[in-house]
């Protein structure tokens, strides 16, 4: 059934577990996180990325229409998320698509552009009955721009809260996006000042590149929503190599893209697990 996301995120947070959100390119991706979700007996979130709307010409309804609908028919709950949205008008298709919650990115822009563009979206996304989430500091590896170094100030985190008077909040504690190996070291240190400094929920972005015992190490500390997306493509993109390697005369999409939906789905269940044990 689909529910707002908030909710599936202050009852992770309530229970002291990792709620998990899961990127979706295509309608398999949709099909894969809520079949993994049902195995690991889960709530999960969907999550539709402004790439990802680029990448279907544009167009949010569509993709957040197929993912909406296998939302409603799951056994269990999800929450349907927009996210890294840049664009203001992308933003305020959000309510009319089914989304509970967006994540308004403007993380690169300097800290009081970001805190009036942020504070405005959260006006409209509260008007609309959305849940927002931003981001402070921004997650290395975003297009390209490889930042390892990038951290979140707890007090400008505190200041930008109040300020902009947004949901949850995404930190840079040490994760990095697109990452498709799994050695990122968080720092858990900053994890718990930001968990004492800041009252919302904490979200933390690039988590396929994060092993197992950070990503436990990091909810115990106090971060609720995690995001994978790029481990999802490793496994979709691995099965379907295997499988055209072993046969080259393959026609049928079905045929390679039964096996990359099973991959993904696994893969969503065996980090549900991780972040719920
Ligand atoms: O917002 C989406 C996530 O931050 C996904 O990051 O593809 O590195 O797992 P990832
Ligand atoms: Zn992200």
């Amino acid at each position: 059934m689909l529910i707002p996301t908030g909710q599936i995120v202050e009852d992770a947070r309530r229970r002291g577990v990792g709620a998990g959100a899961f990127n979706v390119i295509t309608v398999e991706h949709a099909e894969a996180v809520v079949a993994g979700a049902e195995a690991a007996g889960c709530p999960v979130i969907l999550q539709i990325s402004e790439n990802a709307v680029r990448f279907h010409q544009g167009r949010l309804a569509p993709i957040a229409a197929a993912a909406r609908a296998v939302a409603e028919l799951s056994t269990v709950a999800v929450g349907l998320h927009l996210d890294h949205v840049e664009s203001d008008e992308l933003f305020d298709q959000a309510a009319g698509n089914g989304f509970g919650s967006v994540m308004f990115d403007a993380s690169r822009l300097a800290y009081a552009a970001n805190v009036a563009a942020t504070a405005d979206a959260v006006r409209r996304g509260h008007a609309s009955g959305l849940w927002v989430e931003s981001e402070l500091g921004e997650v290395g590896g975003k297009n390209g721009a490889h930042k390892p170094g990038v951290r979140t100030d707890p007090g400008e985190a505190a200041a930008y809260v109040s300020a902009t008077g947004v949901d949850a909040l995404a930190v840079a504690v040490g994760s990095s996006h697109a990452m498709t190996t799994r050695d990122a070291r968080l720092d858990h240190e900053l994890i718990g000042r930001l968990r004492a400094a800041v009252s919302v929920p904490l979200v933390l972005h690039g988590s396929s590149g994060v092993p197992d015992d950070e990503l436990r190490a990091a909810v115990k500390g106090g971060l609720v929503k995690v995001n994978i997306g790029t481990a999802l493509n490793v496994a979709f993109t691995g099965a379907i190599r295997v499988a055209m390697a072993q046969q080259a005369d393959v026609v049928d999409p079905r045929s390679y893209l039964r096996g990359a939906r099973d991959a993904m789905a696994e893969t969503v269940a065996r980090a549900l697990r991780v972040l719920t044990e």
